[in-house]
């Protein structure tokens, strides 16, 4: 993602710019790539298997897609418009359209900051596979135990983690994010046909494996609560890194000529293929080598890639291979978001950039630490007698804080801006197709979808104490 260093900080200009000086991006696939560079991530490849798995396969996948064409592509493309036509970034651009809301803004500008450290945990499980993998230990690895035993020790992954958060850190003090950006964008390419490869093969050389593809694909109704929509919900806003200010941080690099409409489709359709790729490589080989642990939950990429890299001509290189590029990817995600957050304190403060970059590592490897150490010192299942502290962050954000923030988003636009603001932002650059969807989706179904969801989640959670 390329948030331009050389722009000055304007949080707090008042004025309604529509040409604020902002850099904007080269066109519009330097929109898509940059804004897809950053939605790719361990989202994709990490979360979105494992829930998928989860939350009963094929009527996952469908909820979710719908979601997405929906819901998804509502919320992407008011954000968009939001950061364009203020030329803000998120709290500067709540402030710009009413004062009385910039709340929004602020409340999306700390999900960043409890993402990241829990993030970059994940970047050093994905770091310790990648090294693992290149130094011969790919047999170890595919044993079925190894993933718990190895995250219950206290300080190989501690280690593993700070290197991560560290190298992130280290990037963006010295400002030169640009150069693993184009190596990012090589490889992201690559990424695609590595994993079109890995699954083709997986299907050619697997026993039993069509009981997963139909599993994964398959919607069984049977399987479907409401906890399905919850977790396809936050997943949809992780993913698409929505409700968080992100696009409107990305709209306000925009140029008024690119389509909104247009963008928000295709970097919905880059996210969501390759989410459904590393389902489809991930699902059906869990069913196939060890259906237990498709309940697994965070750790189910770790405990099934590895077996299915073991049965493989050549397993030992295209593993390493493999992990290195979802490093890579994970790396590129961890950037941007800590990013977002040293240019927010940066601006909000008024703070030396390399000061807030501290503060920035500093908050991150305390939060991150106890991540950690939540599957080792303390009791994994923790939190409702089920989350771990990695879990809990997680549930945190994307459970609780992002479905506020895009309710508040929701009602913001259709009460106080009215859906018309936004409407005449995107139609700037040509027709707007959707616009219906849209003015349905923000006004009525969003809202009360959202707030349903929101009880539900939270309700189910404290149930499950009292109970
Ligand atoms: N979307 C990213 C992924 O799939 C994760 C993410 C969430 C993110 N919020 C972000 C990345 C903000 C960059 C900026 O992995």
């Amino acid at each position: 993602m390329s948030f331009k260093k050389d722009v000055p900080a304007e949080n707090t200009a008042e004025k309604l710019s529509l040409d604020s000086g902002r850099s904007s991006f080269s066109g519009k696939l330097g929109f898509v790539l940059a804004a897809a560079g950053s939605a790719v991530g361990l989202g994709n490849i990490w979360r979105f298997p494992y829930l998928a798995a989860k939350y009963g396969g094929g009527i996952f996948l469908l909820v979710y897609i719908l979601l997405s064409v929906t819901f998804g592509f509502s919320l992407m493309i008011a954000e968009i418009a939001i950061g364009r036509k203020t030329g803000q970034s998120p709290i500067g651009a709540f402030k710009a359209l009413d004062k009385r809301f910039t709340f929004i803004g602020v409340l999306g500008a700390i999900v960043p900051m409890l993402i990241l450290p829990y993030y970059s945990v994940i970047g050093g499980w994905v770091t310790k596979y990648a090294f693992g993998f290149m130094t011969g230990h790919m047999a170890e690895m595919a044993d079925a135990a190894y993933f718990d035993t190895y995250v219950s020790e206290v300080w190989e992954p501690i280690g593993w983690f700070a290197l991560f958060i560290g190298v992130t850190a280290l990037i963006v003090l010295f400002g030169v994010q640009k150069g693993i950006e184009k190596v990012s964008k090589v490889l992201m390419p690559v990424l695609l046909v590595l994993m079109v490869f890995i699954i083709v093969y997986a299907f050619c050389t697997t026993e039993n494996v069509w009981e997963g593809v139909v599993y994964y694909l398959k919607p069984d109704f049977s399987k479907f609560t409401y906890m399905t929509v919850v977790a396809a919900m936050g997943q949809l806003f992780y993913s698409m890194s929505l409700a968080m200010g992100i696009m409107i941080t990305f709209g306000s690099y925009m140029k008024k000529e690119i389509s909104i409409e247009k963008s928000a489709h295709q970097i919905e359709i880059f996210d969501t293929g390759i989410a459904f790729l590393a389902g489809l490589m991930i699902v059906p080989a869990c069913v196939a080598y060890d259906p237990t642990k498709l309940t697994k939950g965070p750790g189910l990429m770790f405990g099934v890639l590895p077996k299915v890299f073991e049965n493989m001509f050549g397993g030992a290189f295209i593993g390493t291979a493999f992990f290195l590029m979802v490093l890579l990817a994970a790396l590129t995600s961890a950037i941007s978001l800590m990013e977002t957050v040293v240019s927010t304190i940066q601006d909000k403060w008024k703070l030396d950039r390399k000061f807030s970059c501290l503060i920035v590592l500093g908050i991150s490897l305390v939060l991150g630490l106890l991540s950690c150490l939540g599957y080792s010192v303390f009791d994994p299942r923790l939190f409702f007698g089920k989350f771990s502290v990695l879990d809990m962050f997680d549930f945190l954000t994307n459970s609780v804080m992002m479905p506020i923030i895009a309710l508040l988003t929701c009602i913001f636009i259709s009460f106080i801006i009215k859906p018309q603001t936004v409407i005449e932002e995107i139609s700037a650059s040509g027709k707007f197709r959707q616009k219906s969807l849209f003015t349905v989706m923000i006004r009525y179904v969003a809202p009360v979808c959202l707030l349903a969801i929101l009880v539900f989640a939270i309700l189910e959670q404290v149930g499950v104490i009292i109970v």
